[in-house]
This record gives structure tokens, C-alpha cells and sequence, in this order.
């Protein structure tokens, strides 16, 4: 058992990480949110009650552990209020809560702008691409700014001075009328940010700088998890340019987002026994019809965050396999594989065609990808719901070839099984 465990998504998202990364919280001591923000969703159930959460990780609910949104987050200081005075509602005692100061902060003017401008990619509008955009032209403001009043509106005037003028110039591209569009108030929004920003320490979060709070952490013995948001196809380098989010959902982004190098880190990878995308974008596999919608009603595949419907599709080993190479996956964590149960013949694709050339590497080149076709293998399906399985010989036969041909594919162990919603309806191998 190594220190430290990362939590990466091997697919488009919502491949049930936070299943996953409920389980292995019980192993470790600290469990740090590297990137992106509150476009992530998972609905943690414990003892009946659900808990959605999109920007606090899972490991919250659990009070003798500690909780860090890391630097590369980008925080939204209403959702963070929000999500832990309904917590603090429905639980006794949560998790001490930890963020980094040099976290970007969401601020109205970015969802302003994803709303102009994410419609075309199918954002979630929660303003994570203007925000990253915003850190990466170096104006944006971070939790550190938010120190002192005075340099807090300090920033928001420069902020919003040059936000108004994107949010003109992007209007007006898009054919949008400027009036139309939510008013912006120095004072309203100083008054607003700062009052949240009192409350997320009334609320008794510790403002820190990370990578030297998990150096500490690693020396005294402490085990760290990695809680990844989003997936490797939506890495803003790796994945399906421009249909991906801003941030590195990837491995390497935890180096980045948390300014540290765990040694000892082993790296499980989320992938659905099927697969989903939501929001625009290339999906080789995708299920149009009957067959899709099944797997849609069956799977839940219904966003957490904006209650869209996914788009369904068989599993992918193309995808799989870029998603190895870029994260080096240690385990696979393959989900929802209960969703399969009655299908009758199953489809794993195993490589494209493209212009008559097979190819067996995910390009992530948007273009090419709108022109590749699938080829599969057929697997037999079962019928038996997986619900009671808990070994791995309990399963079918049909449903144990399934996984074995994953293994010999991307030559990377299956060690975790899930065969249902509730937290113990998984098989660990
Ligand atoms: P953004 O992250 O809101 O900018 O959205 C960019 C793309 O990433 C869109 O296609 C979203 O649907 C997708 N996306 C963002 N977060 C998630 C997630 O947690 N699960 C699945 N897709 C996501």
C-alpha cells in the first residue's frame, strides 16, 4: 500500500469518482481538491441523507479527517458558503476545512462571460473558463487578496474595470445586447464578496499555503488523497480541444494544483464500464439510439451539476489507453458495470478507422476524431443483476471475460469493481 493516493477520471467526467474517492478516504488522513471548481458534482449518501456537493471534497462529511481546495482550484466564494452552511446544518461535526491563498477566486463577471461564450461548448456556466483565463492573463484575484479590505477592493475595481470591458466586447461578438445582460456594482459585489469572505472564516476555514501544509503532513506519516474533478479528456492540453475544461484534470495538474510532490503516490483510474460525455464535442462510440437511451435510464446518466442529459456510448479502449499513458495508471476503478446487466451482446471499442487506416491512438484532435469510426469487439453479455456479487468469482462468467479483456488490453489490473450504487456494492480485488 503506498502513502498517498490520486483519484483521476479516464474518461469525458462523472465516471463516479466520488464513490470512489468516498471509499478510499478511509485510508488516508488528508484529501486535497487540485483543480477545477464548482463545475464538479457528486452526491455523497451516508446513512440515508444526500449530500451534493461540487467544490468541498467528499471527505468532509467525515470529521477526523482534513479537507484542502488547493491552489489550482478555482473558487467560487458564494458556493463555498453556501455548501458548508448546509452542511454545518445537517451534520454535528464535518471535517476541518483548508484552503490555499493562492487560489483563484469565480467572480460574477466570469459567469457573465461563460454564458456569452461556454453556450457553443457546453460549459456548465459556472464561470471556470473566464476565471482560468482571467489567472492566466495574470489579472485575476486570489484568496491571498482577500486579506485585507482594502486590497480586496482594490482588486475588485481592477477586475471589474476590465471585465466590463470584455464583457462589452464579447456581447457584442455574440450579437448580445450589452443592457441585456446582469448589472455589475463595485459596491454591491464588494459587499457581497466580502461578507462571504467573513463567513468562510467564521465557518472556520484556515487560509494556507499548501504545499508546505502536505510537506509537513507527508513527514509526520500522514496518507494524503487526491481528489480529481473532472477527466483526462477534458485536460485543457490533452483533451478534446476546445470541447474540454480550463484546468489539467490529468495527473500532472495535482503537482501544480497542490504545489507539492507526493512521494510514494499510487494513481487509481475512474472508468465506467461504459461511456458518457456531456456538453459538445467528439464521442467515437456514442449510442444514438434505443441502446443509448436504455444505458441513460438505467446508468442515471443526468448531470450533477446542470441536470443535462449525458450522451451514452460503449466502452472505449482507445480513450482508456491514452488516459494510461498520460496518468501512468496504477489500478482501474471500473464503475457502474451493474448498468451492463441484460444487455445482450456488448461492444468495446478497441481501435478507429480513419480514411481506411486503422489507428489505435487517441490524437484528441477534434478533427480527425469527427471522422474516425469504431471497431469493436463483441462480448456476450449477462443477465444476472450484480447487486450480491462480492468477490470476483461471484460474477458471471460472461461479465469476468468483460473485465479480464480490459486488463489484457491496457495491461493495467482491474482492482476495483462497482456493481451498484450504494458504497458497498463494490468489489475490491
Ligand atoms: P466548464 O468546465 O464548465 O468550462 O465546461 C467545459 C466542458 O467540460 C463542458 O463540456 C462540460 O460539460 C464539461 N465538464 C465540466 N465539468 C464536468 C464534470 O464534472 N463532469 C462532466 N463534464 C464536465
Amino acid at each position: 500500500m503506498t502513502m498517498h493516493t490520486a483519484v483521476v477520471g479516464m474518461q469525458w467526467g462523472d465516471e463516479g469518482k466520488g464513490k470512489i474517492v468516498d471509499l478510499l478516504t478511509h485510508d488516508h488522513d488528508i484529501i486535497v481538491r487540485y483543480a477545477g471548481g464548482a463545475n464538479a458534482g457528486h452526491t455523497v449518501v451516508v446513512e440515508g441523507v444526500k449530500y451534493p456537493l461540487h467544490l468541498i471534497p467528499s471527505g468532509i462529511l467525515q470529521s477526523d479527517k482534513i479537507c484542502i481546495i488547493g491552489d489550482g482550484v478555482v473558487l467560487d466564494p458564494m458556493v463555498l458558503v453556501e455548501e458548508l452552511q448546509q452542511l454545518d446544518k445537517k451534520i454535528r461535526k464535518r471535517a476541518k476545512l483548508f484552503l490555499g491563498r493562492k487560489t483563484q477566486l469565480i467572480m460574477p463577471w466570469h459567469k457573465i462571460r461563460d454564458g456569452l461564450s461556454g453556450g457553443k461548448l457546453g460549459t456548465t456556466m459556472r464561470g471556470i473558463g473566464p476565471a482560468y483565463t482571467d489567472a492566466t492573463a495574470r489579472r485575476g484575484i486570489r484568496v491571498i487578496d482577500t486579506l485585507s479590505k482594502s486590497r480586496f477592493k482594490q482588486a475588485i475595481n481592477d477586475g471589474l474595470m476590465i471585465n466590463l470591458h470584455l464583457i462589452e466586447a464579447e456581447a457584442k461578438f455574440m450579437g448580445v445586447e450589452f443592457d441585456t445582460l446582469p448589472k455589475l456594482d463595485k459596491n454591491n459585489i464588494l459587499l457581497e464578496y466580502w461578507q462571504a469572505c467573513l463567513e468562510i472564516k467564521r465557518l472556520g476555514v484556515e487560509i494556507i499555503e499548501t504545499g508546505e501544509f502536505l510537506l509537513d503532513a507527508e513527514e509526520l506519516g500522514k496518507r494524503i488523497l487526491y481528489e480529481g474533478a473532472q477527466a483526462t479528456l477534458l485536460d485543457i492540453t490533452h483533451g478534446d480541444y476546445p470541447y474540454v475544461t480550463s484546468s489539467h484534470p490529468t495527473v500532472g495538474g495535482l503537482y501544480h494544483g497542490a504545489g507539492f510532490r507526493p512521494r510514494d503516490l499510487s494513481v487509481v483510474g475512474v472508468m465506467k464500464a461504459y461511456c458518457t460525455r456531456v456538453g459538445e464535442g467528439p464521442f467515437p462510440t456514442e449510442l444514438q439510439g434505443k441502446q443509448g437511451e436504455l444505458i441513460r435510464e438505467r446508468g442515471g446518466e443526468y448531470g450533477t451539476t446542470t441536470g443535462r442529459p449525458r450522451r451514452c456510448g460503449w466502452l472505449d479502449l482507445v480513450v482508456a489507453d491514452y488516459a494510461n499513458r498520460i496518468n501512468g495508471i496504477d489500478g482501474i476503478a471500473l464503475t457502474k458495470l451493474d448498468v451492463l446487466s441484460g444487455i445482450k451482446r456488448l461492444k468495446i471499442a478497441e481501435n478507429y478507422n480513419v480514411d481506411g487506416k486503422i489507428i489505435d491512438d487517441y490524437s484528441a484532435d477534434v478533427e480527425q476524431l469527427s471522422k474516425v469510426k469504431a471497431n469493436y469487439s463483441i462480448m456476450d453479455g449477462w443477465e444476472d443483476k450484480l447487486g450480491k456479487a462480492s468477490v470476483f468469482s461471484d460474477l458471471p462468467k460472461e461479465a469476468q471475460k468483460y473485465i479480464e479483456f480490459i486488463e489484457a488490453t491496457l495491461g493495467v489490473p482491474v482492482v476495483l469493481i462497482g456493481v451498484g450504487p450504494g458504497r458497498e456494492e463494490v468489489i475490491f480485488r
